[in-house]
């Protein structure tokens, strides 16, 4: 069971801590308005590209908060942040103001956000909305590993659609921790086998001198949610809070 703490006054992040943020994306167009005003020129061109209303205003509530959010541990204000990305996409923070070295990550689905913020660690974090009418079969096929499809298909029917969405969820996590994003790589990875809380994992090849340890953990987000959070190595500490506006 995640305990989800409300944000603390005075916040600090250690070496051997990871922070995990979960944000309600709807919001009244007052505080969308807000948020859009920390953006920068790039995020406010890309949310006006949004075909939808709903999906613009949950990308700028998205990017608004992770700005307030890292805005916190660096003392910085939201609208001073810099992001860059690498090639796959992934945003991490400018170095010239990141003396900290903090890493984060991001996921959003339908009206939920989830933060990852650690410090010289890679992180991951990924959030489904579960689908009940959701045809996950073929995506199995094409995606998951020998192990996960022996194990997914042993289970109870009823059990089969969430079991999906909590591996997938920590698939995923782990891709964007390692900032792949979805590749044919994803079928490497097996997200499968108790215990169900925290699993080690290991995967040959990264970083380039031989192995690394991702420790990979079910977040509690509710029964419309699946979520999973990757964290390179395994000593460190979780906390987990609810965001809620200054
Ligand atoms: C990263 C990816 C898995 C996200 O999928 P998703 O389930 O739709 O979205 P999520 O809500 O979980 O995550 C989105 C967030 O992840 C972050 N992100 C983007 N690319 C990422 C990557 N490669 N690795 C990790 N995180 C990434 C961004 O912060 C994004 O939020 P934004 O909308 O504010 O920009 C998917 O976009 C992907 O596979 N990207 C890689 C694309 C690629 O390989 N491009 C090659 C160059 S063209």
């Amino acid at each position: 069971m995640t305990e989800w703490l409300t944000s603390p006054k005075d916040l600090s992040l250690k070496g051997n801590e990871v922070h995990v943020w979960r944000a309600p994306l709807d919001m009244p167009d007052v505080r969308i308005e807000k948020l859009f005003e920390v953006l920068s020129q790039e995020e406010k061109i890309r949310s006006a590209r949004y075909h939808f209303s709903r999906d613009q205003k949950h990308f700028v509530a998205a990017r608004g908060i992770l700005r307030n959010i890292l805005a916190r541990y660096l003392a910085a204000e939201p609208e001073q942040i810099v992001f860059s990305y690498d090639s796959r996409g992934k945003p991490f923070l400018c170095d010239t103001f990141n003396n900290k070295e903090i890493s984060f990550n991001l996921s959003h689905a339908h009206d939920l956000a989830l933060y990852a913020v650690a410090v010289k660690r890679k992180v991951g974090i990924d959030v489904e909305s579960v689908q009940q009418d959701f045809q996950w079969e073929e995506i199995v096929e094409r995606f998951f590993s020998s192990v996960e499809q022996a194990e997914l298909w042993t289970l109870p029917v009823k059990d089969r659609l969430r079991a999906f969405y909590t591996y997938w969820t920590r698939k995923e996590a782990i891709l964007k921790a390692m900032g792949t994003g979805l590749t044919d790589e994803m079928r490497e990875i097996n997200g499968a086998s108790e215990p169900l809380k925290s699993t080690c994992l290991s995967r040959a090849g990264y970083p380039r001198n031989g192995y690394a340890h991702w420790t990979l953990i079910d977040l509690d987000t509710g029964p419309r949610y699946a979520s999973a959070l990757a964290v390179e190595g395994r000593d460190w500490k979780l906390r987990c809070y609810m965001y809620s506006p200054e």
